[in-house]
């Protein structure tokens, strides 16, 4: 599968280079944004304080693209929670892309208190920030959380219920600023609701690792593998490549597209007996056997049944067309999380 839109706005990127501002930029998302773009050309400025990304994401990257494309990349530590921080990374921007969060359901459940400041008070002064620096554009991460307790499926983006936990609050808040920036400033954004994204540099390791990594890292160490629940939840696993083009897409949009949200996904949906079975036969494919049975314990609290997409918003205003399914993402994945495991074993 290809997509045309997404490969007329690499080449016209690739002909007018842009300065981009991805916060959350040693993360999961954040870095794997970095790497296309720097390998499209593109100048970048990245912001992040290491609250749960980490160096050696960027140092990934920097291996991955060439010394004149790595030039082309400012490095901010700094914190999204700081006004100025948020001033100085956007100085001469012309799309932002902000994934600074504090990402995980039983993380906000902990420590609500943090979550609410970065996802919230950070998130706002990057909307003053970037409307004050008058971006071209402004791109952020909303999730499929916001779509709480309401139990329509496949869920479209105009029918949400009440937030089951405080990141689905903070993420449905974000959305609520998002339109009154809009109303009273006229400085039009576009969320992106990410549906359970995977991909290489997605942290096996934590608390709150989520479920294909955790899983994945569990399996290579030979450790047990915990199902909360039946098994029978379910949801729209995306591959990570599919939520670069997503942004991508979003920022280069033309304004009639924006104050919108739009779902990112790929519109399929896999139960997590389903999952557990695919990463076990992927890892086999890579050398790894896991001969284990799941064990199966209680449901987790704030966790949404049933999740998957309507992805027809995103492709028909944005031309957006995922190019990997979960299989053909889990198998694109899974060499890394082998070698990543190699290397921290070293
Ligand atoms: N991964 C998913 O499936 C998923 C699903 C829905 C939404 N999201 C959203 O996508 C975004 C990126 O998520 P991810 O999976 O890459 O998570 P991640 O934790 O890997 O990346 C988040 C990055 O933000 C940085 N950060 C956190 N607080 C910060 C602060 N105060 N100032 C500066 N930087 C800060 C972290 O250090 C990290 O590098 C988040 O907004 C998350 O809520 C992710």
């Amino acid at each position: 599968m290809t997509s045309t839109a997404y490969e007329k706005v690499k080449e016209t990127l690739s002909n007018e280079p842009k300065t981009w501002l991805i916060t959350g930029v040693a993360g999961f998302i954040g870095s794997n944004i970095l790497e296309t773009l720097l390998l499209l050309n593109q100048k970048v400025v990245g912001l992040d304080n290491f609250a749960t990304g980490f160096q050696h994401n960027l140092d990934e990257v920097q291996g991955l693209v060439n010394e004149d494309q790595w030039q082309k990349f400012t490095f901010i530590e700094g914190d999204i929670r700081n006004l100025d921080d948020c001033n100085e990374a956007c100085v001469g921007v012309d799309y932002v892309l902000h994934q600074a969060a504090l990402g995980s359901v039983p993380r906000s459940i902990a420590d609500p208190i943090n979550t609410n400041d970065t996802n919230i008070s950070g998130y706002l002064n990057m909307l003053v920030a970037a409307r004050d620096a008058q971006v071209a554009s402004f791109t952020y991460a909303a999730s499929s959380s916001t779509y709480g307790d309401h139990p329509a499926l496949p869920k479209v983006e105009d029918t949400i219920g009440n937030p089951l936990s405080p990141y689905a609050v903070t993420k449905y808040v974000n959305e609520l600023y998002a339109d009154v920036f809009a109303r009273t400033y006229g400085f039009k954004t576009i969320g992106l609701r990410y549906f359970n994204i995977f991909g290489k540099r997605q942290t096996p390791d934590g608390a709150y690792a989520a479920v294909i990594p955790k899983w994945t890292a569990a399996m290579i160490a030979g450790n047990e593998v915990f199902i909360n629940g039946d098994g029978d939840t379910s949801r729209d696993f995306n591959f990570i490549e599919n939520a670069v083009q997503a942004n991508i897409l979003a920022a280069t949009a033309d304004n009639e597209a924006k104050n919108q949200v739009y779902n990112v996904a790929v519109g399929g949906r896999t139960t997590l007996n389903t999952l557990f079975d695919a990463l076990k036969e992927s890892l086999s494919d890579n050398g790894v056997t896991y001969s284990q049975d799941a064990v199966y314990r209680d449901f987790r609290a704030g966790d949404v049944r049933h999740s998957q997409a309507d992805i027809s918003k995103i492709q028909n205003v944005l031309g957006y067309a995922p190019q990997f399914d979960i299989v053909q993402g889990i198998a694109k994945a899974m060499p890394w999380y082998v070698s990543f495991k190699d290397k921290v074993n070293d």
